[in-house]
């Protein structure tokens, strides 16, 4: 718990101290400012808690659904130990919920706290019973009410106090006093930089009701573009990198191969950090080791893999499926590790006839062995040497892909690339099988034409060939081109209205910039003009 709260500002979540004798040292909840859900203190022998920074309890979740702040029951059975003093001297607002202080024997202060200057909700149950005899306070509290006995322990008010003109806390009586209202709990003065804490979030210092946004409006380009300065929301802070990020991956012990009682555990997983055997074990299960036999259809979960860091090595696939295309997004094998020397094994499947591998780019490290797939064609129209990029062998002798089906049965029986492929090759039939397109392509399929003059959608070519859509905001053109390129400044007209060299169907309206809100109205041509400055 130490390490855990050393210099802990935040606490996210609740705090509950439940059942510790008097003896405890607690030094090291000194730092927390903050409690986002409840604090509950129970069965405790210590007389004070140091949480003397505490300011806030925002009480996102509550303690028997009612209770931001429960102390219940602190004080040794038999002997003379016990809660005496809450410690919780800065603390100026709870934002949800109640407050439940009972069956304290020893505690004296509790019940004089102007809890109704903490409390947020004015419905919320405050119940302080049976607790100890009250104290009087130090004198230098005057008639301000108190946490403890000593000087020091005065309570700050910052509501009940505040002129009728402050809308929620003040730093003072008058009323240029009231507290900027991004504040939470109070404040040392006006702006939104002198806040005890924040309503919302922190943004380095200031209190804002949102952070930093990702896209905000330049007035000079006329559209939302890239915040440099963007953050991100982390609790109640905003921050510019996300603390922990996460994705999927498996690590494997290199022989195992992928059979029925793993195979779930790929889900959604794009890197495979490791490698993948498929071997007979595993396709048609293992009666010794009681597997049953692999569902075909469960390996189309490969889908979603685009990297692995060691080796492919297929041994055994299932007879129904004549490709590896459940691997058709794989773009990498990385090599790192071999089996003997190789990265990608296909062995003696004699239901393949095509690899299917189409999105397959590089293999940066380890050989291929493609053997005994004797009805295996189209994969020597592939240019390996072109996958296995730079390196210091020699790619001849990387290359042992041998003994599958000859190359003029493969022509004999029409298993050749599809006219639209380029002279690159093929992974397989159809022309969403090629390695690149003599003309044009659609999501990853070869086609004839893009749609530059006919259909609904009107699309414009990428320099690569690849037809993409006209922005939706583009006026569709007949008998020539309907756009340039993909943005909404790429069209010959407007669908609606024009906002600088953009296509938009609203103006913009109160979109944030650079300095505040941004409104525009549309005028008689349908161009985009910013409202005069004195309009509010
Ligand atoms: C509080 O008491 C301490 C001594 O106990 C004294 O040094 C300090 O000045 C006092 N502070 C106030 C505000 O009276
Ligand atoms: C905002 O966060 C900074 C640290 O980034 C901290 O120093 C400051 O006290 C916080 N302000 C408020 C009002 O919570
Ligand atoms: C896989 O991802 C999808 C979509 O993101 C999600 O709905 C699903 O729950 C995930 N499955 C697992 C097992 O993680
Ligand atoms: C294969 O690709 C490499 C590198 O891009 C190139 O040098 C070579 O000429 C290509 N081979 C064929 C047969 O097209």
């Amino acid at each position: 718990m130490k390490t855990r709260y050393n210099n802990c500002d935040i606490v996210m979540g609740n705090l509950e101290i439940t059942m510790m004798d008097h003896t405890r040292d607690f030094s090291f909840l000194e730092s927390i400012k903050e409690v986002t859900g409840y604090i509950l203190f129970a069965i405790n022998e210590f007389s004070r808690l140091p949480l003397d920074h505490l300011r806030i309890i925002r009480g996102s979740t509550l303690y028997e659904d009612q209770y931001a702040l429960a102390v219940m029951a602190n004080y040794q059975r038999d002997g003379e130990h016990g809660l005496q003093e809450l410690g919780l001297t800065h603390l100026t607002e709870i934002f949800s919920g109640g407050v439940k202080i009972i069956q304290n024997k020893y505690l004296s202060y509790a019940p004089q706290v102007n809890w109704l200057d903490i409390v947020k909700d004015g419905t919320a149950q405050i119940i302080i019973e049976d607790n100890g005899p009250e104290k009087p306070c130090h004198k230098a509290c005057g008639d301000v009410p108190c946490w403890g006995p000593g000087n020091d322990t005065c309570q700050i008010l910052t509501k009940t106090v505040c002129a009728p003109q402050c809308s929620d806390r003040c730093f003072g009586r008058n009323p240029s006093e009231c507290c900027h209202v991004e504040c939470a709990g109070g404040c040392t003065g006006p702006k939104d930089t002198d806040c005890f804490a924040c309503r919302n979030f922190n943004n380095s210092g200031s209190c804002v009701p949102q952070c930093p946004q990702t896209v905000i409006y330049n007035k000079l380009t006329y559209r939302m573009e890239p915040n440099p300065n963007a953050k991100y929301q982390y609790g109640s802070i905003c921050v510019t990198q996300c603390p922990i990020c996460h994705g999927t991956s498996w690590t494997d012990s290199s022989r195992e191969t992928v059979d029925a009682r793993n195979i779930e555990s790929f889900i959604n997983c794009t890197k495979i950090q490791g490698s993948l055997n498929f071997l007979v074990t595993g396709i048609e299960g293992d009666p010794f080791n009681n597997v049953p036999p692999l569902d075909p259809e469960k390996l189309k979960i490969f889908n979603t893999v685009e990297e692995i860091t060691d080796f492919l090595n297929i041994q055994s696939w299932p007879a129904s499926m004549s490709d590896l295309s459940v691997f058709s997004n794989l773009q990498t094998i990385r090599g790192r590790k071999r089996y003997k020397s190789y990265a990608l094994l296909v062995v003696k499947i004699n239901s393949l006839t095509s690899l299917g591998l189409r999105s397959l780019q590089n293999i940066n490290n380890g050989a291929v062995y493609i053997k005994g797939n004797k009805n295996l064609c189209y994969h020597d129209t592939v240019n390996w040497t072109r996958l296995l990029g730079s390196r210091p062998q020699k790619h001849s002798k990387l290359l042992a892909i041998t003994n599958n089906q000859k190359k003029d049965e493969c022509v004999k029986e029409n298993h050749v690339c599809h006219p639209l492929c380029s002279s690159d090759g093929c992974w397989g039939p159809g022309p969403d099988q090629c390695v690149s397109c003599k003309k044009y392509s659609r999501g990853g399929t070869c086609v004839p034409d893009c749609m530059f003059l006919t259909g609904k959608q009107r699309e414009f070519a990428t320099k690569s060939g690849e037809c993409l859509p006209c922005h939706p905001e583009c006026k569709v053109q007949e008998g020539k081109e309907t756009c340039t390129g993909p943005g909404a400044n790429n069209c010959l007209a407007c669908a609606s209205l024009k906002d600088g060299p953009h296509c938009v169907s609203i103006c913009p309206e109160g979109v944030m910039g650079q300095e505040g809100a941004i409104f525009k109205y549309p005028d008689m041509r349908g161009n985009c003009k910013p409202c005069h400055n004195n309009c509010i």
